[in-house]
């Protein structure tokens, strides 16, 4: 099975390639590298003993698309490709929604010309917005997301929604991701991204081994236990072998469908350091800082 795996080089996508190529699955990969490395390609290629091809271009590239399509016999796309960072949204909003829905609806376009019928795409439960019951469900309210990142992904989400309904042909599936946190065993392959991390895992990370100084604890007033912000973190490879299993469902099933991937269990930012600290001995300096941006008490 031929799998376009947009966004493939980043951290989720490193971690599916991997999974897909050891099921005996040839991912092929489109990778701009606005927040990843060449050098995953080999990375990949030392894990599985083989290098996946990869094109080093953007998804938001009609042509580029269209020729991939008529060289490979694809049948089935993951679309990874996506900025990500909540406070950058919340500055660069055109860039966002340029990126991540503009850069969908080409790759929708593509699809459609090529006949690729199936589609898995990275949502997250950032599209449940600030939420008034958790556990979330995948039926809990959506839309009220809190910043243009979560907004981009709640558009993309209607817009496939309603493709699949004009294409009763096409098997969509939206994955909402929870927190994805953790490295493959090896270690060969990880979340190493440009600069300053945004995310907590790699900071507290950075911290650790001395790159970074200290952690800022974003808020310790929040309606949480603690007073910090709790997240249900799911290890990246599981949440790398969600999406073989979404492949699996993709043609048994009608529709667009919803998954969450996550653990149902969350997890305060303070309890994330005191586990680090246990798990890796090193220390993790903090100091408790204003609230961010769009940020909400408990996902
Ligand atoms: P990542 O930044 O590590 O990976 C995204 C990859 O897409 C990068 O390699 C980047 O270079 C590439 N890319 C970005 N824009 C592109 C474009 N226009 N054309 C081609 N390539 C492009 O991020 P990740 O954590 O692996 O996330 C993957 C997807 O999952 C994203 O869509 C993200 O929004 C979504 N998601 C991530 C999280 C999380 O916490 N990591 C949570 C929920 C959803
Ligand atoms: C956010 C988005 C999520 C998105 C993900 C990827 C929301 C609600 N969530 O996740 O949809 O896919 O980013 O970028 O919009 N924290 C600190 N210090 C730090 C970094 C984070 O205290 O230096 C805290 C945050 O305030 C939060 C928790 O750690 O309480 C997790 O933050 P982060 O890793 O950035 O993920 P989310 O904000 O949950």
């Amino acid at each position: 099975m031929n799998v376009l795996v947009t966004g493939g080089l980043g951290y989720i996508g490193s971690h599916t390639c991997v999974k897909l190529i050891e099921s005996g699955m040839t991912p092929i990969i489109l990778d701009n590298l606005s927040n990843a490395k060449p050098e995953v390609v080999q990375r990949i290629e030392h894990l599985v003993g083989e290098a996946p091809l990869c094109y080093f271009g953007d998804v938001r590239d009609g042509e580029l698309l269209d020729s991939i399509f008529a060289t490979h016999d694809i049948d089935a796309v993951i679309h990874f490709a996506g900025l990500k960072a909540v406070g950058e949204s919340v500055i660069k909003p055109l860039t966002y929604y340029d990126n991540n829905v503009n850069g969908s609806l080409v790759l929708a376009k593509a699809m459609r010309k090529a006949g690729v019928n199936s589609l898995i795409f990275s949502s997250s439960a950032t599209v449940y917005g600030d939420p008034e019951h958790v556990p979330l469900t995948e039926n809990s309210p959506t839309g009220a997301a809190t910043n243009p990142y979560g907004r981009s992904k709640h558009m993309i989400e209607q817009c496939f929604t309603d493709l699949q309904k004009s294409v009763p042909t096409l098997s969509i599936t939206l994955l909402r991701y929870f927190n994805p946190a953790g490295a493959h065993p090896s270690g060969n392959i990880g979340e190493q991204p440009n600069g300053i991390p945004n995310n907590l895992v790699p900071y507290i990370t950075q911290v650790a081994i001395g790159q970074r100084e200290a952690l800022s604890v974003f808020g310790d007033d929040y309606d949480t236990p603690d007073g910090t912000g709790v997240r249900d973190y799911l290890h990246v490879v599981d949440l790398a072998v969600g999406h073989l299993k979404a492949l699996d469902k993709l043609n048994v099933q009608d529709g667009c469908v919803a998954y969450n991937l996550g653990t149902g269990q969350g997890y305060s930012v303070l309890e994330m350091v005191a586990a680090f600290e246990k798990a890796s001995g090193q220390q993790v300096p903090y100091n408790i800082a204003p609230r961010r941006a769009g940020d909400i008490a408990c996902c």
